[in-house]
């Protein structure tokens, strides 16, 4: 998702949204996330408290280059992880926070949000701090998020967008058995450059029958 759904100025609509989101009855994920366990890797909720290092994390040059710009502040984060959480409980928009075994500090985040009502299609992003690039935690986390999408959320289609430059997010993608479908020609807008993106599809039935390769490659 280099698209972060987030945007400051829609902080205004997202207050009107909670107040009608509070009167409907919160169920299963939608109520609270669950937290998703790896061997190193550690999915959970995100929480006010993430701000600073996720700010430290994702606001750097390597990371934020081939994604929308992220919050500028420590602030703006506070602000997109309240966001996060309406936007969870309207059902609409699933955002975790990555840690490590044994330090609960989140380096980087994992994003679904519905291309469509219920979810039947939806997108996921991610982004990780560039000290625990090529970790593994990538790879752990992506299996938790994709496990998550198809037998929690009830995905069928998972779906990602990453800039043809973005070499990294390209490869990262390509590694965990996600299928090239096309290039969206000049679909990103970025520093005022419009980008070409390279789709990425994971079918539910797919991961399925290669759940046990991707398991095996993982552990
Ligand atoms: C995308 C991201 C989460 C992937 O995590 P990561 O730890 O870097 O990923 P991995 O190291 O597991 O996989 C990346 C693969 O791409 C390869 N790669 C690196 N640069 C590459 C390039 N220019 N061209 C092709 N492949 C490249 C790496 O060698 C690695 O493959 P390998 O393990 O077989 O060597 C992380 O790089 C990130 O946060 N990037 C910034 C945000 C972003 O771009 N998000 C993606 C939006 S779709």
């Amino acid at each position: 998702m280099e698209k972060m759904p987030y945007r400051a100025d829609l902080d205004g609509i997202a207050e009107t949204l909670a107040a009608s989101v509070t009167t409907v009855a919160a169920a299963g994920w939608r109520g609270a996330l669950p937290v998703l366990r790896g061997r190193q890797v550690i999915l959970r909720e995100m929480r006010v408290s993430d701000a600073p290092s996720l700010f430290a994390m994702l606001t750097t040059e390597d990371v934020s280059r081939f994604i929308s710009p992220p919050p500028a502040t420590v602030e703006g984060f506070e602000r997109f992880i309240v966001w996060a959480e309406r936007q969870r409980l309207a059902g609409a928009y699933v955002c975790f926070a990555v840690t490590l075994e044994g330090s609960d500090g989140a380096i980087g985040i994992f994003q679904l949000r519905e291309l469509e009502p219920g979810f039947g299609t939806a997108e996921w992003g991610f982004a990780i701090g560039s000290p625990y690039w090529g970790s593994g935690a990538f790879q752990e986390g992506a299996e938790l998020m994709a496990t998550f999408a198809f037998d929690v959320v009830g995905v069928h289609r998972l779906e990602a967008r990453a800039a043809v430059r973005n070499g990294r997010g390209n490869g990262a993608l390509r590694k965990f058995g996600a299928v090239q479908e096309g290039v969206l020609r000049r679909s990103f807008l970025k520093n005022g450059e419009y980008l070409d993106q390279v789709l990425w599809t994971i079918l539910k039935e797919q991961w399925r029958e290669a759940k046990v390769v991707w398991s095996e490659r993982l552990h």
